[in-house]
Parts: structure tokens; C-alpha cells; sequence
């Protein structure tokens, strides 16, 4: 048939995913996309507990990827590859998919493409709309804040990154300091929301700015989440915490607007085409999406971003990103390791 049909693995942090993605001329089609949240197993300790991760995986994976093949409608033998995350990420959980997606390979005879989590980031907005390559990338997770030059699948040169915490972990402790459940992030935009809906104003509380004296595209969060953790023992009132959740999302987003502007003028001194993507977990916040688009009009970058339900960790960017390798020849052993750290 035409294009390339794969099936992608996900299952590097507390997300079982799996998903059928084809890829051919016409672009990038989701045949399906299932995810299990492991979500309400963590929320009581506040955070992701890699051992029940890794022991939810396993007995889920086998479930999920069923289902997958058959939304997705199609028999294995219509598969031209299987995809896994191989890492970044908590490698008890990485290596459940990872092993899984070997069995498959094996027992089907299809090859085997070892993916960076990162990558399918880099790639999800693929899968919503046509992303023409080159583009400029901010890639905002759990796990990660980076500015990435994408070139290409495999091809991709890091403009900035965080000297501390990511911008979600940042969303993740702060939300966690003020009391607010996990995941943090979700939590703390409704909070911020309320702020606004009740006329509110953050400005009051005064956050620092990370890394004034510097000219680079670095991230820091560490400052902002102490001075926000200490703010939140002064809040008496729910209009308190709201303002303060509100002046915390601003100053994300101000500082994620502010060296995203600074990659953009080095980016457009070398490009005639300007793009612009932001993608993982915190581009699904809507003051950050809002922010980092008018940043691009005012610079002639056109804007994209994946689909909300593709900005959060998924098993379809796994697949997309194994079948742009795949296309490229670019299979991998089936003894390839799982790793925990895997730098793009
Ligand atoms: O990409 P992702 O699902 O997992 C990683 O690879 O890390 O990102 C999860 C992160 C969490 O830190 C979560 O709090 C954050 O994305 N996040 C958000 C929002 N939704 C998820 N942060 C801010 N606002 C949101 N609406
Ligand atoms: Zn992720």
C-alpha cells in the first residue's frame, strides 16, 4: 500500500500509549491513538513513583497495544515497522515498551526503530497540520525545556536549554508547594483562570527573573520556584493563591517568550523560511500557546503547535517520528539498550 504504516510504543513516564500511524505523500494519518494515564495511581504521592510506573506498564502494554492494531483497523501484517521510546526517561517503564516492541519485531519480522521521547516532541505537530522542515522549536515538558534548530528526523542542533528545572517541573513543584494536585500544571492554569475571572491581578507578588545578566537562550526555574514556594506560605485567601498562580504562569511564560525571541532573531539571520513550533506537555497551556504566538507574528514566524491531545506524552508522535526514520532507512538492533539519559 501507499506510504509507511507504524506501530509506535510509548512508555517512558506514566502514560501506556500506543498508536498506528501511516505516513505517505499526503502527510501524516492517525489510524489511532490509545493512552492509558496512570494518573490516579501517582496523584495520592504527588508526583510519578517510577516502581508502580514501570509495574503499571507491564500490565498494561500487552491491552493497549491491542486495542491500537485494532482501531487502527488493520492486521499486523499491514505494518511496515514497530517504533518504541528507547529514552529519555524512567527506564524501568522505558524498557516495558521498549521489550514489548522487540517481541513484536521478532515475531512479525518487521524492523525495529528505537525512538528518542524527545523527537516524537520535536515531530508532534506533524501530525496535525503539514510542518514543513526547517522550523525553529521550543520544546516545553515535564522533563525538558529546550530551544532546538530542527533540520530534519535525526538532524537537530540545541540553541538553549535549562541550567535547572524544566518549565513543567517548574508548573509541578510550585502547583505542588501551593497545594494543588498532580500533574501541576493543568491545575495551576485553572487556578490562574479563577484569578482573572474574579477580576485578580498577579502583579502584586514580585517574582524574579532568571538569568538578567546573560545574552544566551538558557532557561532557569529554580529561583522563580523557591520564591513562589515561600509566597505561597503568605497566601491566607483562595483570591491569594489564585493572583499568585496567575503571577507564576506569567512569569513562565515571560521568561519561555523572552529567549524564544532571542533564538528567533539568530534563527531568521540564517533562514529564508521562518517556523516556528512549540510542542511537549506545557504548550498545551493556553496563556503560554497565546504568548509564544504573537511572539512569532511579531517576528514573520508562522506558528504552530500540535494538537492539545498530541502535546502531552502519546504513542502517535512515537510512531511518526519511527516512520520519518523508518523512510530514512534508519532502523535500529533489535539489542538496542533503553537509556535514561539520552541527549538529542
Ligand atoms: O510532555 P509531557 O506529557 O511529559 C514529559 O515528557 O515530561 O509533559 C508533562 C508536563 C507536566 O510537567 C505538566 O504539568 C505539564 O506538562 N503540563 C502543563 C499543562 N498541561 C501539562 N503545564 C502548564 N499548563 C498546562 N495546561
Ligand atoms: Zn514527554
Amino acid at each position: 500500500s501507499d506510504g509507511l504504516t507504524v506501530l509506535g510504543l510509548e512508555t517512558s513516564c506514566d502514560e501506556t500509549a500506543a498508536s498506528v500511524v501511516r505516513l505517505s505523500a499526503a502527510g501524516a494519518e492517525v489510524l489511532s491513538s490509545v493512552i492509558h494515564s496512570q494518573i490516579d495511581e501517582h496523584a495520592a504521592f504527588g508526583g510519578v513513583v517510577p516502581e508502580i510506573a514501570a509495574r503499571s506498564h507491564v500490565e498494561m502494554i500487552d491491552g493497549v497495544a491491542r486495542r491500537a492494531m485494532a482501531e487502527a483497523g488493520i492486521d499486523y501484517a499491514a505494518l511496515d515497522g514497530v517504533a518504541a521510546t528507547a529514552g529519555p526517561g524512567l527506564v524501568g517503564g522505558v524498557m516495558v515498551g521498549l521489550s514489548y516492541g522487540k517481541a513484536v519485531a521478532l515475531a512479525r519480522g518487521l524492523p525495529l526503530i528505537a525512538v528518542n521521547h524527545l523527537e516524537g516532541h520535536a515531530v508532534s505537530a506533524r501530525l496535525g497540520a503539514e510542518t514543513r522542515y526547517p522550523f525553529l522549536l521550543l520544546l516545553v515538558s515535564g522533563g525538558h525545556c529546550q530551544l532546538l534548530e530542527v533540520r530534519g528526523i535525526g538532524d537537530m542542533s540545541r540553541l538553549g536549554t535549562t541550567i535547572d528545572d524544566a518549565a513543567g517541573e517548574a508548573f509541578d513543584k510550585i502547583a505542588k508547594a501551593m497545594g494543588l494536585g498532580y500533574p501541576g500544571g493543568p491545575a495551576l492554569e485553572r487556578l490562574a483562570a479563577q484569578s482573572r475571572e474574579n477580576g485578580g491581578d498577579g502583579s502584586r507578588f514580585e517574582l524574579p527573573r532568571a538569568l538578567l545578566g546573560r545574552k544566551d537562550c538558557d532557561f532557569s526555574f529554580s529561583g522563580l520556584k523557591t520564591a513562589a514556594s515561600r509566597l505561597a506560605q503568605t497566601c491566607e485567601s483562595e483570591q491569594d493563591r489564585a493572583d499568585l498562580a496567575d503571577a507564576v504562569q506569567k512569569a513562565i511564560a515571560r521568561q519561555l517568550s523572552e529567549r524564544t525571541e532571542r533564538a528567533m532573531l539568530a534563527y531568521a539571520e540564517q533562514h529564508e523560511a521562518l517556523h516556528f513550533v512549540v510542542a511537549g506537555g506545557v504548550a498545551a497551556n493556553k496563556t503560554i500557546r497565546r504568548t509564544l504566538e504573537d511572539l512569532a507574528t511579531k517576528h514573520g514566524f508562522g506558528f504552530l503547535a500540535p494538537p492539545m491531545v498530541y502535546c502531552t506524552d502519546n504513542a502517535a508522535m512515537i510512531a511518526l517520528a519511527g516512520a520519518e526514520r523508518l523512510e530514512k532507512g534508519l532502523t535500529s538492533d533489535i539489542d538496542v539498550a533503553a537509556r535514561p539519559r539520552w541527549p538529542l
